[in-house]
C-alpha cells in the first residue's frame, strides 16, 4: 500500500558525511527496533497506556454508532461546525479536505452537508461564519476529550448562544458532544441538556485521535467512507509486525533516528498533493507535541524531538526550497508522492506555435506534480541534503487511513527508542492552565498572582 523510497538518504547519493550506509544501519538497529514494536505490542492493552488507537480502528460496534449518528444527522442540516483544537480538530480537517469534492462548498448540489473547522479563538472569523450559516440547517460538534479547553469552550458557548436563541429549546438537537465517557463536564452537560455524544475513548489522546469519533464522525457526515478508512488503518497495523528488513515504519522511524543523532533538528514534510496539505499540520502537531519532551521516562534530561515543518509541493518550492538546498545543514525531508492521478488532467496543445510551452502538451499534471517532486528530491540530494520518500497509490480512504496510522506508529517507534513519554504534553497542559488563571477561571487564584507578579496581563 504505501513504500518508501529511501534512495535520497544513501551514502553513494550524499557522500559519507551526510549519507547512511543504510542496510548496515538497519541490520545495525534491527533488533532495537523490533524491541520497541514489541513494547508497544506489550502495552496495548493497557488502559493507562494511551495506545488505544491502535485497537479502536477494529471497534466495529463504536464504528456503526458514528455512522448511525452521522446517519441521523446528516439530512436535517446542510452545515456541520466543529468546534475542537488541535487533536480535536486537524484530524477531521484533513481527512475532510482529502476525500471530499476539492470544491465542495461551492458545489450547487452537494452529496453531504458542508463540514467547516473552528479551531480558533478568533471572533471576527466565528461571527463572519454565522453570518452566512441557517441555524435551522446548522449542527455543531463539539469536540474536546477533557471538555475544559478555552478555545473549544468559549466557540461553544458562542455558538449555543446562536442557535438557541434562533431556535429555542430545539437548538439542543442539533448538537453533538464528542467527549472523554466519564470525565470533563461536557459529559454531565450533554445529559442534561439531552446532546447526542459520542466518546473519545480513555486511552485515545487529541493527536492519536483521528480513527475514533473525534475524527471519524465529521468525516462520516461529509460523505467519507469511513469504514474503508479503517481497513486502510487496519492494513498498515496489520504490517507493523514485520521484521524490521520487512517492515517500512520501522525503516522510517530509523532514518529520523538516525539524522537526529547527526544534527538534523528539523523535519520538513511535503506531500505534492493540494489534498494531503492538512496531512502536514496534523503530523507536525503528532511530530511535535509527540517527541518534545524535556525528560525521558527516567527523568533524565534530553530535550528531545526534531522541529516538524509543514511544507507543501509544489508550491512552496517557490517559497522553502531555496533555505532547504543552500541553508544549514539540519533539514530531514519526508516527501509524499501520490500514484494515480485523481482526475485525468492531460495538458492540451492550447499553444502550438510555443515551444517552451508546448513541450507541456499531452502529458498529465500528475506526471508534472511528481517531476517536480522527483526534480526537488534530486536537486536537494546534489547538495547533499538527504530526504525520503513515501508513495502512496492514490488519495482514497484506504490510502488515507494506511498513512495515518503508518504516522502514528512510525512516532510512537521514534518515542520509544527515545525512551520517552510519547503521549503526555506537560508543556500544552501549562499554557492551557495560565490561560484559565488569566481569564479569571475560579481554582486558578494562585497562579494569577504569579503571573500578576511576573507582569504578565491578558
Ligand atoms: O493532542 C492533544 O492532546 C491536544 O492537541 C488536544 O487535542 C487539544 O489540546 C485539545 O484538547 P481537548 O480535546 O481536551 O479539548
Amino acid at each position: 500500500m504505501l513504500t518508501l523510497n529511501l534512495d535520497n538518504i544513501d551514502v553513494a547519493r550524499l557522500g559519507p558525511d551526510q549519507g547512511l550506509r543504510w542496510k548496515d544501519e538497519l541490520r545495525a538497529h534491527a533488533e532495537q527496533l523490533e524491541r520497541a514494536a514489541a513494547e508497544l505490542e506489550s502495552r496495548r492493552s493497557d488502559p493507562q497506556s494511551f495506545l488505544g488507537w491502535m485497537d479502536v480502528i477494529s471497534d466495529s460496534q463504536l464504528t456503526a454508532s458514528v455512522k448511525e449518528l452521522a446517519g441521523r444527522v446528516s439530512p436535517a442540516i446542510d452545515d456541520l461546525v466543529v468546534l475542537g483544537i488541535g487533536g480535536s480538530s486537524l484530524g477531521g480537517l484533513t481527512v475532510v479536505t482529502a476525500l471530499q469534492h476539492p470544491y465542495h462548498q461551492l458545489l450547487r448540489s452537494r452529496p453531504a452537508p458542508r463540514v467547516h473547522f473552528v479551531d480558533n479563538v478568533d471572533g471576527d472569523v466565528l461571527l463572519g461564519l454565522m453570518e452566512v450559516l441557517d441555524p435551522a440547517r446548522t449542527a455543531i460538534n463539539v469536540i474536546s476529550k477533557s471538555g475544559t479547553t478555552t478555545e473549544t469552550m468559549s466557540a461553544y458557548l458562542l455558538f449555543k448562544d446562536w442557535l438557541s436563541r434562533a431556535l429555542g429549546d430545539a437548538y439542543r438537537s442539533h448538537v453533538v458532544a464528542t467527549t472523554d465517557p466519564v470525565h470533563g463536564i461536557l459529559r454531565p452537560l450533554s445529559s442534561k441538556e439531552g446532546f447526542a455524544t459520542l466518546p473519545v475513548p480513555a486511552n485515545i489522546g487529541g493527536r492519536y485521535s483521528v480513527l475514533c469519533p473525534v475524527g471519524l464522525f465529521p468525516a462520516a457526515v461529509a460523505g467519507v467512507d469511513i469504514d474503508a478508512l479503517l481497513a486502510g488503518a487496519r492494513e498498515a497495523q496489520a504490517s507493523f509486525g514485520a521484521k524490521a528488513a520487512e517492515n517500512p515504519v520501522l525503516q522510517a522511524a530509523l532514518v529520523h533516528l538516525l539524522y537526529a543523532k547527526r544534527g538534523k533538528n528539523i523535519c520538513v514534510f511535503m506531500p505534492y498533493s493540494t489534498r494531503l496539505r492538512y496531512l502536514s499540520d496534523w503530523f507536525a502537531q503528532l511530530w511535535a507535541e509527540s517527541l518534545g519532551k524535556e525528560v525521558d521516562r527516567l527523568g533524565s534530561v534530553v530535550h528531545s524531538g526534531t522541529t516538524p515543518v509543514k511544507a507543501l509541493g509544489t508550491t512552496d518550492q517557490h517559497s522553502q526550497v531555496q533555505l532547504y538546498r543552500e541553508g544549514p545543514l539540519d533539514k530531514l525531508t519526508v516527501f509524499v508522492r501520490v500514484e494515480k492521478e485523481g482526475r485525468p488532467a492531460p495538458i492540451p496543445n492550447a499553444e502550438p506555435d510555443q515551444p517552451d510551452m508546448n513541450y507541456l502538451a499531452g502529458r498529465r499534471m500528475q506526471e508534472l506534480m511528481n517531476a517536480e517532486l522527483a526534480a526537488t528530491a534530486h536537486a536537494l540530494a546534489e547538495a547533499r541534503r538527504p530526504s525520503y520518500t513515501m508513495h502512496l497509490p492514490a488519495i482514497d480512504a484506504r490510502a488515507l487511513g494506511y498513512i495515518l496510522q503508518f504516522l502514528m506508529l512510525q512516532t510512537a517507534v521514534v518515542g520509544e527508542v527515545l525512551g520517552i513519554d510519547t503521549f503526555n504534553q506537560p508543556g500544552v497542559e501549562l499554557g492551557k492552565v495560565l490561560t484559565y488563571a488569566l481569564m479569571g477561571r475560579p481554582g486558578y487564584e494562585t497562579q494569577l498572582a504569579e503571573l500578576r507578579q511576573a507582569g504578565v496581563k491578558p
